[in-house]
């Protein structure tokens, strides 16, 4: 089975918890889209709360109906891949620069549903450079803050401004995207906490306590996780 095949197993068994008259949070990227596609396909009467433009243009496009974050009480399912699956289900996730609209529909929803290919299981985070989002004015200085708080973490590593062309990755807010090859992660919460207190950093893509479970695409099917 090949790696596409088991994020198309992962999003399909994703789409089968949906119920009729669900507001659904969409997730982003490769996997993200497998579920809204098989969603798309089940015709049912929901409404998607996406968490890029991306994601927005792809469900609009497939006839999901999609109402605003701003405009719904609540969200009673999110769906969304992740860049890796740690124990008790802690996850990096903002491989394709959606992390803060995506930690906003989690936080949002009752219930969130981590879908991934196999190779994405990993005994401990950072093997994934950690996605920080920070505010494009004065991005080198809060840059050069972000390293001291790493250090403060023991991770002596310099977060590389992520760019495409030559060019810096602009999120769908306008901000910018620092890449941390922390290379092992030793405790999560730690980081997350000593990131956010760095001034013109936004988020961080370290989700921690708030997957509820994972569908995960194997060679023998899809496996459930819970924390
Ligand atoms: C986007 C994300 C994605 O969920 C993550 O990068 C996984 O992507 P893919 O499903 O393409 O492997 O966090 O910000």
């Amino acid at each position: 089975m090949s790696t596409d095949d088991q994020k198309r197993a992962a999003g399909e068994a994703a789409a089968e918890l949906v119920q009729p008259g669900m507001v659904v949070g969409l997730g982003t990227g490769s996997t993200a889209a497998w579920f809204v596609r098989a969603l798309a396909a089940r015709r049912l009467d929901v409404r998607g709360v996406a968490t890029s433009l991306a994601t927005a243009e792809l469900a609009a496009s497939l006839g999901i109906a999609l109402a605003e974050l701003n405009d719904v009480e609540a969200i009673d399912l999110t769906v969304d891949g992740a860049d890796e699956i740690g124990p008790g289900l802690a996850l990096i996730k903002g491989g394709g620069a959606a992390l803060l609209r995506e930690k906003l529909v989690w936080e949002a929803s009752r219930r969130c549903v981590v879908i991934a290919d196999a190779a994405k299981r990993v005994r401990r985070l950072g093997a994934f450079p950690l996605p920080i989002e920070v505010v494009a004015f004065g991005h080198p200085s809060t840059a050069r803050r972000l390293c001291d708080a790493l250090a403060e973490c023991d991770l002596t590593v310099a977060p590389r401004l992520r760019a495409r062309g030559g060019v810096p990755v602009l999120t769908d807010q306008g901000n910018v995207i620092y890449d941390a090859p922390c290379g092992s992660i030793e405790d999560p919460a730690q980081l997350a906490d000593a990131l956010k207190s760095v001034t013109g950093v936004v988020d961080h893509g370290l989700f921690l306590d708030l997957a509820d479970e994972a569908l995960i695409g194997m060679e023998s099917g899809v496996e459930r996780l819970t924390p």
